[in-house]
């Protein structure tokens, strides 16, 4: 169990004036649903060019004054973060590595031409918001407290430079699954569009990168298809991953194929996790490229046994079938769960929720 470092900056506590009622909240906390419903409260922290990050406040969730022309809403200088918070059995909190999701802020800040934020203060930040609202964290399987850190460039300028002036701020949603159908398993629709290219922001957590798949998501859902299938920006051949999450591949062979961290691939906390786990499991990490002729080949075959795709909000979901635009689509072993998926799964969420020991130290 990881301990917290002394924050360089205090946060003042503004009072509440209305949080949501009793009743109000445990009606959303019995069907949370993914992004909809939000806490009483909220972080925000300034930056100041010359004067760093200061003024530091846990106050009442609400609107942000912000200025028309603040450099965020013209040329997207932004970033966020996604982690949870869960409710263990025996009423403490755990938050499964926050300093994982501080670092990788940082690297987002760095490529985005924004200040990076010392990784104690994201932490404390974080802590802090879910002590406020912990009311809020829900307790059934399957559910917990999604946290939302992010930065943005509030400076009123039209020039085109990273600005002089950010807030980070963390919101927190009480969550369930991320995927609305409940199927066993989702399915994938393979889009023309490029999610990201080398050189470019692919691997940094920046709402850009989210705007950019929106078109094809819902082509995706026009067609039926739980997500949207990002291939490589040159050759349009090899799989990268989907719309927000990252995808592995378990072979007859005791193997477990992921694409490499390459820069245009969103560097997943869940995807390093598995990895971890799967090793401790016995397979062995490929951490290759795959093309999706051979995907299609090697599940035509049987050489392919089981994919799932996973991510912060939607842990570990397996992928059963893939189509194409050309018209083309095919079956993952069963079209549902299988083994592997199943298995790893069951461990990250046991150390998620408290029920396995924590031998890595990821839970805080
Ligand atoms: C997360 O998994 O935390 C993400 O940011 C992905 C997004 C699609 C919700």
């Amino acid at each position: 169990m990881a301990t917290i470092a002394e924050p360089v900056l205090s946060f003042t506590r503004l009072p509440h004036p209305a949080p949501v009622a009793d009743e109000v909240r445990e009606g959303i906390l019995a069907a949370p649903g993914f992004g909809t419903q939000f806490t009483d409260h909220m972080v925000v922290i300034e930056w100041t060019e010359g004067k760093g990050w200061h003024d530091a406040t846990i106050g009442p969730r609400g609107p942000i004054p912000l200025d028309p022309a603040a450099s965020v809403l013209h040329y997207a200088q932004e970033i966020f973060e996604g982690l949870k918070a869960y409710k263990h059995a025996d009423g403490s909190i755990a938050l499964f590595r926050p300093q994982a999701n501080a670092q990788r802020f940082n690297a987002s800040a760095t490529r985005l031409a924004m200040p990076e934020l010392p990784e104690d203060v994201f932490v404390e930040a974080v802590r802090q918001l879910v002590l406020a609202d912990q009311s809020w964290i829900p307790g059934q399987e399957g559910a917990s407290l999604y946290l939302r850190p992010f930065m943005i460039a509030t400076e009123p300028f039209l020039g085109v430079r990273s600005a002089k002036q950010y807030k980070f701020i963390v919101i927190a949603s009480p969550a369930g699954n991320y995927f609305k159908s409940g199927a066993p398993a989702v399915s994938i629709w393979v889009s023309e569009y490029t999610r990201a290219a080398p050189g470019g922001t692919g691997a940094a957590k920046c709402g850009g990168n989210y705007a950019a798949s929106l078109v094809p998501t819902a082509e995706a859902f026009a067609r039926g298809h739980d997500q949207v299938l990002f291939l490589d920006a040159a050759e349009h051949k090899w799989v990268e991953e989907l719309g927000g999450m990252n995808l592995f591949f378990a072979f007859e062979d005791g193997s477990l194929l992921t694409p490499p961290l390459s820069g245009t691939i969103l560097p997943g906390i869940t995807r390093a996790s598995l990895i971890e786990l799967a090793r401790e499991e016995g397979l062995t990490i490929r951490e290759e490229r795959y093309s999706i002729d051979q995907w299609r080949e090697d599940a035509a075959s049987g050489k392919l046994l089981e994919t799932f795709a996973c991510g912060t909000a939607a842990v570990v979901t397996p992928v059963g079938r893939v189509a194409s635009p050309d018209g083309t689509s095919f079956t993952i072993g069963s079209g549902g769960p299988g083994q592997t998926t199943a298995k790893l799964k069951d461990r990250l969420v046991a150390i998620q929720r408290g029920q396995m020991a924590d031998t890595h130290g990821w839970v805080m």
